[in-house]
């Protein structure tokens, strides 16, 4: 039966899962954490209940730890990210998580199916996805393309775009919260880990939320806004300036603060926000197109409730392809690398 339970791209064939293990094995644990059995002792099992078979562990995060399971009563099969309820004294994350994946239901965000609150763990069961875009990064030896890139700050606009239209914010866009579909859906970019979204605008009156400061970093260093560095809170511009830290990120192969070793976290992000102050981003970029650092410096340029132009931004990029005479047929790197090595695999 082995055969037919879904893998990191959904009825891959097993030789590729191999292939990428094997080169992968030491720096991508994701990948090498797909293939690896749940222990029967895992307490998750026993929060499950009979319903969910817990079949492999396929991503896990600063909060939570995500698997495949199948529900026994339609044979199908969902993602379940699981939290520890000790860690957080009795509260988790994931019910907020919960609240706004439904309050943001639509295209390209995992659909909510249950959830489980049980003595040990809060389980949440959603829509089975595919890999995330730093896995598929490494899939794709570290380098994608321009074409790659180009599609990807568009269909990721799109997704910040239409969650900003729901009144709420990211507030931790990096590459391991976008991942694609499952299976033939792997041209589709959905945007995942609502654990640290917030409103920005109140449901209730419809006001801006008012701007804080000393706040303690709120999301990932690496991608984080300088605002976000300075302690102030986010707000709809934080969540498009980490994303052009992310396409800076695909286009370098490396952002430049990167790999600073510090005994101390609070100095780590100290040097990551002086670097980040200090980066000669006209210079890091002048061999890409221009669009990079017209988005980067327009976002960093946002203010607190600034409404951002996001619809335009897409139309830059966009714009930017039909120049260069490509098209945006989610032709993305891995799937042309991924029809390559399954024979018969149409793109
Ligand atoms: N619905 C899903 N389907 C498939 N993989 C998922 C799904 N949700 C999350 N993942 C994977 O699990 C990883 C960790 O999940 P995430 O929600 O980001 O947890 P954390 O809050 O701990 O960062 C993600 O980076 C992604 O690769
Ligand atoms: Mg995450």
């Amino acid at each position: 039966m082995e055969l037919l339970e879904p893998d990191l791209f959904g009825g891959l064939t097993k030789n590729i899962t191999a292939e990428m293990i094997s080169k992968d094995k030491k720096k991508d644990k994701y990948i090498d954490d797909t293939d690896a059995p749940v222990s029967k002792r895992h307490k998750v099992h026993k929060s499950l209940g009979s319903e969910y078979k817990l079949i492999k562990k396929i991503g896990s995060g600063a909060f939570g730890e995500v698997f495949v399971v199948k529900d026994r009563r339609d044979d199908q099969y969902y993602a379940c990210k699981a939290q520890k309820v000790e860690e957080s004294g009795g509260a988790t994350l994931l019910f907020p998580e919960a609240k706004y994946l439904i309050r943001c239901a639509g295209d390209c965000i995992p659909r909510v199916k249950d959830y489980i609150q049980g003595t040990n763990y809060h389980i949440l069961i959603m829509e089975l996805l595919g890999p995330n875009l730093e896995n598929l990064f490494k899939y794709c030896e570290r380098k994608f393309s321009l074409k790659t890139i180009l599609m990807i700050a568009i269909q990721t606009l799109m997704r910040i775009n239409y969650l900003h239209s729901k009144l709420v914010i990211h507030k931790d866009i990096k590459p391991e919260n976008f991942v694609v579909g499952y299976g033939s859906n792997e041209k589709r970019i959905y945007l995942v880990d609502f654990g640290l979204a917030g409103d920005f605008r109140s449901p209730r009156d419809g006001k801006h939320i008012e701007l804080q400061k000393r706040k303690s970093l709120c999301g990932t260093a690496r991608y984080a806004s300088i605002n976000t560095h300075e302690g102030h809170n986010q707000s709809r511009r934080d969540d498009l300036e980490s994303l052009g830290y992310v396409l800076i990120y695909f286009l370098l192969g490396k952002l430049p603060w990167q790999g600073f070793d510090t005994k101390e976290k609070k100095d780590k992000y100290k040097k990551i926000e002086k670097s980040k102050k200090t980066a000669n981003l006209e210079k890091l970029l002048e061999k890409y197109p221009q669009v990079f650092l017209k988005y980067l410096n327009y976002t960093k340029n946002l203010g607190f409730e600034d409404r951002p132009c996001t619809r335009d931004l897409i139309k830059l990029f966009q714009k930017e392809m039909h120049l260069r005479e490509m098209e945006n047929d989610g032709n993305f790197d891995w799937v042309l690398k991924r029809a390559k090595q399954v024979p018969g695999k149409r793109q």
